[in-house]
Parts: C-alpha cells; sequence; structure tokens
C-alpha cells in the first residue's frame, strides 16, 4: 500500500555563508526574489501538492518566519483601516492554519541529514517531503505535485533530479541508474559529490524529497560523510535494496538561489513574468548593460 504524503519539512538552519551578511540575523530562506521570501515559495508549492503539515527546523532567525506564516494582527487592521485591500490579501497569502505548522531547533549546523533527523518526532513515522527551499522551480504543476503524482503509482523514496554538467557531479548527489523512461529513473545507488570521472551518471538531485520515514534509522547513527557533514543523501543510499529509489526528472525552469548568480537571476526571470514590471526590468537592464557603469560616481 502507498502512504499519502501529507507531512512536508523544511531544514532552514544552514549557515549560509554565501549571502553573509545579509543571512547573519536572516535565515537565507528568507530573503526575497522580487516581493515574496523563498521560504513562501516552498510552502505555496507544498500546498499545491496536498500537503497539510509543515515542520520548520531553524537555526537563527526563528521568529522572522513564524512571524510571516502567522498573523499579523496590527499590520491588517491598519491595512483594513486605509482599505488597501491588494495589501490585505498579500498578507493573508502567507497565513498558515492554526496547528499547522511547527518548528524546531538543530542547534548545531551539522548537516543536511541531521536538519531532517531533527524533525523525527514531527513526522512520526509516515512518507514526508523536503524542501530546499533556496532550490526555487517555476513549474507547472508545481514539482512536488508532479513527484507526488507519481510517487503514488511507483511508492519508495522519489527525489528530484535534474541532468547536469558531468564537470559539476562532485556538487551533487548522483544517482546510479539502472532502469529510465526519461521521465522516472530507477536507481540502485547514490553518491554524494562524486569526482566527475567517477560519477556513475549526471543525474543530480535537487532540492525536493519524497522520503519514506525509514530513512530515520539511518540518519539516527549520525555518521558523518562528505564535507564531514551529516548528509540525507548517505541514509537514503542505505534505504536502497530495502526501498525502490527513484529520481523524478520534473518540468520546470530551477533557480540556484543558494548562489548569487542563481539568485539574481530567479529574481529577474520572476520579474520578467510579472505584468507592468517587465517592461521596467527590461528598460534597466538596458541601462546597466551598454556600458559597464559605475554607480557610485
Ligand atoms: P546548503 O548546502 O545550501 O548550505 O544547505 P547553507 O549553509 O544553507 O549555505 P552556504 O553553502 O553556507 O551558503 C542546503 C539546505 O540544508 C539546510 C540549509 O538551510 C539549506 O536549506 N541545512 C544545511 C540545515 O538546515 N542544516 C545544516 O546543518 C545544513
Amino acid at each position: 500500500m502507498i502512504r499519502p504524503v501529507r507531512k512536508a519539512v523544511f531544514p532552514v538552519a544552514g549557515l549560509g555563508t554565501r549571502f553573509l551578511p545579509a543571512t547573519k540575523a536572516l535565515p537565507k530562506e528568507m530573503l526575497t526574489i522580487v516581493d515574496k521570501p523563498l521560504i513562501q515559495y516552498a510552502v505555496e508549492e507544498a500546498l499545491e501538492a496536498g500537503i497539510e503539515e509543515f515542520v520548520f527546523v531553524t537555526g537563527r532567525g526563528k521568529t522572522t518566519m513564524e512571524d510571516h506564516f502567522d498573523h499579523a494582527f496590527e499590520l491588517e487592521q491598519v491595512l483594513g483601516e486605509r482599505g488597501k485591500d491588494g495589501a490585505l490579501r498579500q498578507v493573508a497569502s502567507a497565513t498558515l492554519k492554526p496547528g499547522q505548522i511547527s518548528f524546531t531547533r538543530q542547534q548545531k549546523p551539522l548537516g543536511l541529514g541531521h536538519a531532517i533527523w531533527c524533525a523525527r518526532n514531527f513526522v512520526a513515522g509516515e512518507p514526508f517531503a523536503v524542501f530546499l527551499a533556496d532550490d526555487l522551480i517555476l513549474g507547472k504543476p508545481g514539482v512536488l505535485k508532479q513527484m507526488v503524482d507519481a510517487y503514488n503509482v511507483v511508492g519508495g523514496n522519489v527525489v528530484g533530479v535534474e541532468d547536469v554538467p558531468r564537470e559539476m557531479t562532485n556538487r551533487y548527489g548522483i544517482l546510479d541508474v539502472v532502469e529510465d523512461d526519461g521521465r522516472l529513473a530507477r536507481a540502485r545507488g547514490l553518491v554524494e559529490k562524486p569526482d566527475p570521472a567517477e560519477a556513475p551518471s549526471t543525474l543530480s538531485i535537487i532540492g525536493r524529497y519524497i522520503l519514506q520515514p525509514e530513512v530515520f534509522e539511518h540518519l539516527e547513527r549520525h555518521e558523518k560523510g562528505a564535507g564531514g557533514e551529516i548528509q540525507l543523501t548517505d541514509a537514503i543510499a542505505r534505504t536502497i535494496g530495502d526501498i525502490p529509489f527513484y529520481g523524478y526528472r520534473f518540468s520546470g525552469d530551477r533557480f540556484d538561489c543558494g548562489s548569487r548568480r542563481g539568485f539574481i537571476e530567479a529574481n529577474i526571470a520572476f520579474a520578467m513574468q510579472i505584468d507592468g514590471l517587465r517592461d521596467q526590468v527590461c528598460d534597466v537592464l538596458k541601462k546597466y548593460s551598454r556600458t559597464p557603469r559605475k554607480i557610485y560616481e
């Protein structure tokens, strides 16, 4: 029997070193693409896929996230009095239902696997989704919905995958594929950040996972992997053989918003989707691309 995916874990306790000083007091996932924080895009994608319970694993800046997904009474009252209905709708769009969202602390940033392990009591023995919100994906339907539809047919562990250039395999978890129909690839193994020469394929895991709770049995051991961190991919790899493992090639455009280039690209791409903003952004880009301008003079 394939059990439904009702819960999602959002690890947001990373150090975010590539975005310092912005991430000194603020989680990277609160950085905005145009006017919405990365974490809200992820929560909206999860809601679209039918997720009912949200678990955030936090480090710094927990309160900004708690506030973001809560009612903002004073703000809502003032906007209401001033008849700012559009703004009020924007504020309401980021509110989750009472009891629908939980927070736990990672305490020490020991790696993604450790962050997920911290959510074990909330997941409580059910299949669950994991979102890395800095992987922002424009997809219709959203990527988790695509993956849930595939999972409801095949079950097991399903991860979102993308082909990367071979020279980049040492940045990702890479699948060792046995069967591939172009959309779903069944794998017999998984290697974290392999050297290009040793990578079993170029199919890399991106920030979406549907996992069975058995993965916690392996995370429990707190074994360190690549980079001295407790890796989620190592725990998933250990379940292969007991639990079928698939990579799902999603349709959509992915932006690696954990890097400055990806973050800026996402801002431009998302702004270009907005009527009324598109032309202004084109003008700005033309202005700065004609000749490199020094803005401080
Ligand atoms: P990254 O590898 O992007 O690391 O984490 P990072 O610390 O966020 O950013 P940089 O590389 O220092 O700039 C991938 C995901 O795992 C979470 C992060 O919040 C991010 O969503 N994470 C990572 C944790 O929650 N805890 C950890 O100990 C490590």
